[in-house]
Order: structure tokens, then sequence, then C-alpha cells
């Protein structure tokens, strides 16, 4: 059984891809192997990373409240990322959360699968914001499954459905050797190629 962890990243109460993420959550009939990580509700945010590159060497972070959040991760087999998009690209607190996994080098992430949710206000800017993500996700050997984009025009029943689509079938991907694919992207309101994800292949059951 897979281990879905959730992480919300927005510090806005009336975020709304917080609101995808707990609106997903409460349809679920069984809540067993799914776990929510929601960094607003910490009492001090305290995630940066202070750029101790020994951390490598002991692959724990010197930062107590990072090592729970990424033993999280670690322990997780499916990773859903809900990162608001700030001026084009992944907001600070969604970029701080991604750099303090930088201790882990022993293949740790290794194979688990990622979705992310980028929260943004225009249609069709997740450009940056991929290729933000996409060097930690490479590093760490994970792959990304899905991005999905939540706007001010998003029908959030239909959304969710597709999600609950997509999370169904997650065990049908074949995941085969990492090779960057290029794909059509927005970026500053062109569409260009950008590497957008890894090869993967779906298993037709
Ligand atoms: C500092 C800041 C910068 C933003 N920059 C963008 C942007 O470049 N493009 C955009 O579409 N929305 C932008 N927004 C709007 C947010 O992406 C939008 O409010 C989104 O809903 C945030 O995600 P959340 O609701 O999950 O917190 C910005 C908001 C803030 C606070």
């Amino acid at each position: 059984m897979n281990k879905i962890l959730f992480i919300s990243t927005s510090m806005n109460k009336e975020s709304k891809s917080k609101k995808f993420i707990r609106t997903f959550l409460s349809k679920l009939p069984d809540n067993k192997n799914t776990y929510l990580l929601d960094l607003s509700e910490a009492e001090k945010l305290n995630i940066f990373c202070s750029g101790y590159n020994n951390c490598k060497d002991t692959g724990i972070c010197i930062n107590p409240e990072n090592k729970k959040n990424i033993d999280l991760v670690v322990q997780s087999d499916v990773i859903i990322l809900g990162i608001p998009i700030y001026y084009g690209g992944l907001s600070g607190i969604g970029k701080l959360f991604i750099e303090t996994f930088y201790c882990l080098e022993r293949g740790e992430l290794n194979g688990k699968k990622v979705i992310v949710i980028l929260s943004l206000e225009k249609r069709n800017q997740e450009g940056i914001a991929v290729q933000e993500l996409l060097p930690w996700i490479y590093k760490h050997g994970m792959k990304l499954i899905d991005i999905i984009n939540i706007n001010a025009e998003t029908e959030l029943d239909i959304e969710i459905e597709k999600f609950k689509n997509t999370l169904e079938k997650i065990n049908d991907w074949k995941l085969s050797e990492s090779h960057i694919e290029f794909g059509k992207l927005n970026y500053l309101d062109r569409i260009v190629e950008i590497p957008i994800s890894y090869n993967i292949e779906i298993e037709i059951k």
C-alpha cells in the first residue's frame, strides 16, 4: 500500500492549493496511509537551510524541524506538493522547503513519485516553477508524474476528480531510466520547450 504524503506550503489561510488538498482528503472514505504536512500550522516556521554543507556527510539536517519534515517525506512513496506561484516561480516557502533535502545523498528519495499542485492567479504560468522544481526531483531520483494547475478559473470538483483518477492509476506507472523530456510550457507569456519530466511510461494493464 502506497504511503501518500500531501504537503501544503502556502501560508495563506484562504489558500487555493490548501483547499484543493483538504477537500480531496475530506472526500476520502479511508485516510489510512494518507498524511498531511501543512507548513502554515507550524508554530514557528523555521525551515531555512543554513548552508551547512557537512550535512551531506551525516545525511542529517542540523535543523530539527527540517529533520521531522524530511523523515516524513523519506517514509512516503508518493509526494503531493502544493506550492503557490509567486512572481512566476516557486513561492519563497516552497523553495525553502525543497532546499532542506540537500543533506540526502544516499538515494533516500529514489523512485518516489511526485505530483505538484501549482496554485496561481493566471492560467498557464507554470514554466519557471516547474524548471525550479526539476533539479530537486532529478538530483534525488524522483519522478514527476503530474503537474496540476489551480488558478482563478479552476473548477475544483472537476480538478479533484481528475486528480483522483491519477492517484488511482499511480501504481500503473512504469518508471524507466531517467532522462529529461521536453515539453511545451508557458514561460513569461510565450510557449517554449523546456524540460518538464523524465521518461515515464504508463503500463497498460
Ligand atoms: C508575492 C506574490 C506574487 C504573486 N505572483 C503571481 C504571479 O506571478 N502569477 C500569478 O498568476 N499569480 C501570482 N500571485 C497570486 C498567487 O499565485 C495566488 O494568490 C495563488 O492563489 C497562491 O496560491 P495559494 O492560494 O495556494 O496560496 C502572487 C501572489 C503573491 C502574494
